[in-house]
């Protein structure tokens, strides 16, 4: 009871202060559907064609993290990566897959840039496109959560409910098995404060090594890398997948548990 209220305490404090020192006005949350959602406007308007818009919970039943961020090389910040139409026609980016054959074919340049069915698929931002997969229909059968996309993906997984593959032909290179680290705790430097469960093990499913190290945590000795929860508000640390794609810090029982194991 005194854990929750404490928690309460400090996450309105720490919510207020980071919604505001950004902005000035707090953010709406995104709904279910919409969490991990990426616009890609870095040329679309230019070409007079929609922005891009791409859903990590469509993409993360299928394939793990490692395998579009270390593999095809996507940046972990939306529209840091720079694609042109010609890389997804060559077989790179969104091309990897959607090529006509493993998924809907991408980019074309030789129509004179008019969007067609296929076009609007991705290029589809303000535009009434009806969906192949229906987020609703699609996550049906998958196991709850109160927050991001409502969904427990890593119970989703256990449960074999998704299998997302972590090797594409021709692209990821076939790895040894990866010894995986130690589960650890973390502190978090202040009383009363519940302690943190880190799980290498879990993390290494989803991410391989490469997505955290070593740019995220340096990751050679444990406590080397000094970071706070405003850090982590600020999207760094646990906070560069966990508050777009992974599930929200809005959920601080998540992290903050006594034992997980
Ligand atoms: C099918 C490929 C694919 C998969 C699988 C995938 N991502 Fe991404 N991710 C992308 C693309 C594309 C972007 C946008 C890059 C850009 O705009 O330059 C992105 C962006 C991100 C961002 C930045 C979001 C933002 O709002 O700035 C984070 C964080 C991220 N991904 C984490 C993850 C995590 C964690 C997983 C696994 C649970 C994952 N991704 C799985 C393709 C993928
Ligand atoms: C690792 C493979 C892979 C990559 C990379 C990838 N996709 Fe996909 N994507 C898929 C698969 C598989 C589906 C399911 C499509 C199917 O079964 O026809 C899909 C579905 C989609 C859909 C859903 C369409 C609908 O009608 O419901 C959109 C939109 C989409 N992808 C956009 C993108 C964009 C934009 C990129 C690049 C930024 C991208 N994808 C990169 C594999 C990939
Ligand atoms: C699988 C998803 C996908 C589909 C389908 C798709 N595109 Fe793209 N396209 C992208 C992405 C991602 C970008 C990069 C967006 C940006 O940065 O604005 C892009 C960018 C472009 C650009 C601007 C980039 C440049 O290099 O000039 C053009 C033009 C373009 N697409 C044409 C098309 C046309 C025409 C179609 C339909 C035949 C189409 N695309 C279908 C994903 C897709
Ligand atoms: C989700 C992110 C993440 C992934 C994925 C991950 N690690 Fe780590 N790793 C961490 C964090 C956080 C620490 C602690 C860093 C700190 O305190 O400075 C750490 C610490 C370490 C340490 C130091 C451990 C110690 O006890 O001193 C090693 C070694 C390590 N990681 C190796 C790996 C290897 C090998 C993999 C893949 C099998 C991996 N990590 C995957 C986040 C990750
Ligand atoms: C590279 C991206 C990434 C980073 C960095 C990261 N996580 Fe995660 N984490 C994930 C993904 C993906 C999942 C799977 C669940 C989901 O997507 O909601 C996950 C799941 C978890 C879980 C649930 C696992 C369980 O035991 O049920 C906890 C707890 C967690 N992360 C804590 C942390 C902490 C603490 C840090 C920082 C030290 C951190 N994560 C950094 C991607 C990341
Ligand atoms: C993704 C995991 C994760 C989530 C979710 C999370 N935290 Fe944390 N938090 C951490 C980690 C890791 C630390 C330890 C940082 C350190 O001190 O090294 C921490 C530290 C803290 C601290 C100690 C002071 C500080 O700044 O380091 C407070 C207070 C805190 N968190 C509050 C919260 C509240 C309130 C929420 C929910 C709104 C929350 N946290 C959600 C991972 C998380």
């Amino acid at each position: 009871m005194k854990k929750t209220l404490f928690l309460a305490i400090v996450s309105a404090i720490v919510f207020l202060g980071v919604a505001f020192a950004e902005t000035g006005v707090k953010k709406r949350r995104p709904l279910p559907f919409e969490y991990g959602r990426v616009v890609i406007n870095n040329y679309s308007e230019g070409a007079r064609l929609a922005p891009v818009v791409f859903d990590h919970w469509q993409h993360r039943m299928n394939f793990t993290c490692r395998v579009c961020h270390v593999d095809i090389g996507f940046a972990m910040k939306a529209g840091a990566t720079d694609i042109r139409a010609v890389d997804n026609m060559s077989g790179y980016y969104c091309g990897t897959c959607h090529n006509g054959q493993k998924a809907f074919s991408s980019c074309e340049l030789d129509f004179g840039l008019k969007s067609t069915e296929t076009c609007d698929r991705c290029h589809s931002l303000g535009k009434k496109v009806e969906r192949k997969f229906d987020f609703a229909e699609t996550t049906r059968g998958l196991p709850k959560e109160r927050f991001g996309n409502g969904v427990d993906w890593e119970k989703a997984e256990a449960e074999g409910k998704i299998t997302p593959s972590d090797y594409i032909e021709g692209v990821s290179i076939k790895r040894d098995e990866l010894v995986v680290q130690k589960d650890f705790e973390l502190d978090a430097k202040v009383e009363g404060m519940p302690e943190i469960i880190f799980s290498h093990k879990k993390h290494t499913v989803w991410n391989g090594c490469e997505l955290c190290h070593p740019e995220i945590f340096i990751g050679i000795k444990r406590g080397t890398t000094k970071y706070s929860m405003v850090d982590i508000y600020e999207g760094k640390f646990c906070g560069a997948c966990h508050g777009s794609v992974a599930f929200p810090l809005l959920d601080c029982q998540r992290c903050h548990t006594q034992k997980v194991q």
